[in-house]
């Protein structure tokens, strides 16, 4: 397998709203990203993602886009965001950025030329379609965001698809002049220096030709229609023309968003044969708690998560492509709340999940916060909530269908992308440090126990061990690259597998309960003597691993000789 920095690093990502805010203004931005470096480079950060931070009417937090090639105000300026790439570069720090070119904002001057009339020369920069019989929608796509995919436009009584907000009209890739300004703005950002682009929604910007209706569900208006959008019929031809006119003139990462990919799927867009990108984010995991929509949750079993990471092990794995590993991010609740236990376990099920991240092949993406194992939060009301995705559901479900407030705020305590959006927690002082103003949502009230202060200076931190895994993985080329098998498949309590790179080995247990647990190793897998690398316990190191009792959430790794 080829080395790549790519698969080397560790990426942190930023959400710059909610990450330091340097005016008062109550919202973060580019100097307080500066001023946060240090803290980064001393976790062992090597690359950032930032989410987008161009200029934005801001319905949904800068995935809204009014101008790509300006910073949005409340961030700072160019001459910011200049200083940020050359203080990164410095440190040795490369820097992803938010590509988001599935949809602009409705206020981005394509759109508002568009929208003027049927012959204007930006009309098929986006999709219009008269209505439908008895004048209604197009067809019967819901959005993203709730309600339907199109919006009537009165100016040229036409409709305008939006699988996100209304604020957000897709983009007609079918059209050659879009994908032409597109190709050239990326590559002014990539002359800029930046290094690479973590491309949003991308495996929808392929819409079905004719865009046909959904089949119809009782009892729903609009239906979710992504077969007719996602991985769509031109996707890999427009990922192919973007790589050969953009992207494979730089050594720089990708990463694209792609909802509702399989394996085989995800490798025709990665596998290094395909020359379009380098790794995916997909959503297999992001939806194991999902029935009818993510806001329906259901109970999973812990032999679910692992048949669904082992399969994206093996699925990409074996030279076929690449793997993020990523447990939380901005649109989805915290990890150690969702998928281990922040009370009585916090620390514990914290670095246990940090190890299986930093332990299975592919790139480790940390969501900021994560490594102070900052958790969800319950606000009281509806009104203190921010996220135009919760927002949508909550009117929808309460006012329109009458459902149970309580109920749906119960779901939105567990699946919000508020959640992740509270204020990143750097003290115990008021607003735990993140502002000295009024901060845009409010921050989560634990921020008195749970900040970066505390976690920098305590050796036991989520922080000090996080420091120790990047390390670990850094030196150790087998956690790294090597191939992934796993053992113990049907265990309820451990997830267990070894990497190995020629004949290098490692071996990972995870003890993914609350209680003591014994562990026996295969009697097939044998060694000669092993070493600790890394564990979330004290251990004493010449424990045979034959067998021995894990603590809750113990995770050990161990390289086998
Ligand atoms: C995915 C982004 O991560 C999310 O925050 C956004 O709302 C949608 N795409 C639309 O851009």
């Amino acid at each position: 397998m080829e080395r790549k920095w790519w698969k080397e690093g560790t990426v942190y990502q930023i959400y710059p709203r909610s990450f330091a805010d340097s005016n008062g203004d109550g919202i973060g931005d580019i100097p307080g990203i500066i001023s946060k470096l240090e803290y980064l480079k001393n976790l062992g950060i090597d690359i950032i993602w930032l989410s987008p931070v161009y200029k934005s009417p801001n319905d949904d937090n800068g995935y809204d886009i009014s101008d790509y090639q300006d910073i949005m105000d409340e961030f700072g300026t160019m001459q910011d965001w200049d200083t940020l790439l050359a203080e990164m570069h410095a440190r040795g720090m490369k820097l992803i950025m938010d590509l988001v070119v599935n949809h602009s904002s409705d206020e981005h001057r394509w759109f508002v030329e568009s929208r003027k009339s049927k012959d204007n020369p930006y009309r098929d920069y986006y999709i219009w379609r008269p209505g439908g019989e008895g004048n209604c929608e197009p067809n019967n796509w819901e959005s993203c965001f709730s309600g339907s995919a199109w919006q009537h436009d009165e100016q040229t009584n036409e409709y305008f698809l939006h699988l996100f907000s209304k604020k957000q009209p897709d983009l007609n890739w079918e059209n050659p002049k879009v994908r032409q300004e597109v190709y050239d703005m990326m590559t002014w950002w990539l002359d800029k220096g930046i290094d690479g682009f973590r491309m949003d929604v991308i495996n929808m910007i392929s819409k079905v030709e004719g865009m046909p209706s959904a089949p119809p569900q009782e009892g729903r208006k609009y239906v979710w229609g992504g077969e007719y959008f996602m991985n769509g019929p031109r996707i890999h031809d427009y990922l192919r023309e973007m790589n050969e006119k953009v992207l494979s003139r730089y050594d720089i990462m990708t990463v694209g968003e792609t909802p509702g990919v399989t394996p085989e799927e995800a490798a025709n867009y990665v596998h290094e044969d395909r020359h379009e990108l380098n790794m995916l984010f997909q959503f297999e995991l992001m939806d194991i708690d999902s029935g009818n929509g993510k806001w329906d949750v259901r109970p999973y079993k812990l032999t679910d998560l692992k048949r669904i990471l082992s399969k994206w092990q093996y699925g990409l794995g074996h030279g076929k492509g690449w793997n993020s590993l990523y447990m939380n991010n901005h649109d989805q609740p915290r990890m150690v709340s969702r998928f281990g236990d922040d009370r009585t376990f916090r620390l514990e099920s914290a670095k246990m999940l940090g190890t299986l991240l930093h332990t299975q092949q592919g790139t480790p993406y940390v969501y900021q916060g994560e490594e102070i194992g900052m958790t969800n939060v319950k606000f009281e009301s509806i009104d203190q909530y921010q996220d135009i995705e919760t927002l949508n559901m909550y009117h929808e479900k309460v006012n329109q269908q009458g459902a149970d407030p309580a109920k749906v705020m119960e779901s939105i305590y567990i699946k919000g992308r508020d959640n992740a959006r509270t204020p990143m927690q750097w003290d115990d002082s008021p607003n735990a440090g993140f502002t000295t103003g009024t901060p845009w949502l409010q921050v989560n009230p634990n921020y008195t126990e749970i900040n970066a202060k505390q976690a920098v200076s305590d050796p036991n931190s989520i922080y000090n061990y996080y420091k120790r895994l990047i390390q670990t993985r850094k030196n150790n080329l087998v956690l790294i690259y090597g191939e992934f098998d796993e053992l113990l498949k049907d265990s309820e309590t451990f997830y267990v597998y070894t990497r190995t790179l020629g004949d290098e080995r490692a071996l990972i247990v995870l003890n993914f309960t609350k209680t003591d647990q014994t562990f026996e190793l295969p009697s097939d897998v044998t060694y000669n003597g092993f070493e600790l690398l890394i564990s979330n316990y004290d251990v004493d190191p010449t424990q045979d691993i034959r067998t021995f009792t894990t603590r809750p959430y113990e995770a050990r790794v161990y390289r086998l000789k």
